[in-house]
């Protein structure tokens, strides 16, 4: 896990690669496993990164389980008087921004109404150390950017959980940021050693690939290295047009006038060269070509309208469907119902495998 040294690395981007060429080919032989904790609305950020690619994925016909961690909420903060609302505001967002559960191949649930998943987490602990658990590097950084003192068992175990989330559909790929490689590494390690010592003939779990698609790094508006919610740096996506105007005015620029697109030396005049190229299409170079010597001033207006452009129809989708919470609850429920499906399918088979049927 933390050796996860440059060969490693790019091992994993080679299959990563071979991955994302043969998805359009064979859509059928995969089945995605992606998912969020409920801790707030998306922006900006998550909309051109890992939403995007999800329906993107979606549209080729690929199978795609959506987990809502609900419990890894509790790992790192005190608060759980939001996880509901939270649940459906990320429900919101994500229906809003393109995806679509009537079609049938994507399933979006919380995973605390998925007993047979959870269950899976009890053989899996026992197929780990707790040297391997305490050495997770990204579960680390997290202890230290949430400034825990007391740190619960859920914090070192929650990758295991998440093993669990992708493990009880046979999840075959699992698209993620750079962050999230060590918890699929783990995956693959409990994949690989349930399969070993319970399964030798005929293995129950796949270990599961890493999809590392091109999404592009959104900085935040101060210039910082990550658009969060946390840092006050975020565009929502359903913030008013007014509210994105406002926060785009407020962005970090630089001192020289003419626009040119230069991500190294000019970070946050190319992260809003950035937002108007994924809102229009058009490439970053020409767009800091026209704007020219017209400036920041410039620069900024045509961020404002054309982010509100491309995020108006996902904007007024949002509010069509907040006037509908019935439906919002009947895709979770139709969610968990196909989610317990599988998990049950999956039980059963790990049962069999371990002698615990009766
Ligand atoms: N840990 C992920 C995050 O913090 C959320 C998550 C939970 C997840 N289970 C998952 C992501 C399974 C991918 C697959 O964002």
């Amino acid at each position: 896990m933390e050796e996860m040294v440059a060969a490693t690395f790019e091992a994993t981007l080679e299959r990563s690669k071979k991955i994302e060429e043969d998805l359009p080919v064979h859509p059928e032989l995969y089945r995605v496993l992606t998912g969020d904790r409920p801790t707030g609305r998306l922006h900006i950020g998550h909309l051109f990164g890992s939403i995007g690619n999800r329906v993107k994925l979606q549209n080729l016909g690929v199978t795609t389980y959506i987990v809502i961690a609900d419990y890894q909420v509790l790992t790192d903060r005190d608060t759980f008087s939001s996880i509901s609302e939270n649940i459906k505001g990320l429900t919101l967002d994500y229906l809003s921004a393109g995806i679509d559960p009537s079609k049938g191949k994507t399933f979006i649930f919380p995973h605390s109404h998925v007993p047979e998943l959870n269950q899976l987490l009890l053989p899996f602990l026992t197929l780990v150390t707790n040297a391997e658990l305490n050495r997770n590097p990204t579960v680390k950084e997290e202890i230290a950017a949430a400034g825990l003192k007391r740190i619960n068992a859920g914090m070192y175990t929650y990758p295991v959980h998440q093993a669990a989330d992708i493990l009880f559909c046979k999840g075959n790929v699992v698209p993620v940021g750079k962050d999230q490689l060590p918890h699929l590494e783990l995956t693959r390690l409990i994949a690989r050693r349930f399969n070993e010592r319970f399964a030798a003939n005929k293995a129950v779990f796949p270990e599961p690939q890493a999809l590392l698609s091109k999404s592009p790094m959104i900085l935040g508006l101060d210039g910082s290295q990550k658009m969060s919610k946390s840092r006050n740096n975020a565009i929502m996506m359903s913030a008013t047009e007014d509210e994105t105007a406002a926060l785009i005015k407020k962005a970090k620029t630089d001192s020289e006038r003419v626009i040119t697109f230069d991500p190294v030396n000019r970070p946050e005049v190319s992260n809003l060269i950035m937002l108007i190229s994924l809102s229009t299409g058009k490439e970053p170079e020409a767009i800091a070509a026209e704007i020219g010597d017209a400036g920041s001033g410039k620069l900024k207006s045509l961020v404002t309208d054309s982010l509100n452009g491309y995020l108006r129809p996902i904007r007024a989708k949002r509010a069509e469907l907040e006037k509908n919470p019935d439906y919002i609850r009947q895709v979770l429920l139709s969610g968990v119902e196909s989610a317990r499906a599988e998990a049950t399918k999956t039980l059963d088979e790990v049962r069999t495998v371990m002698n615990m049927k009766i």
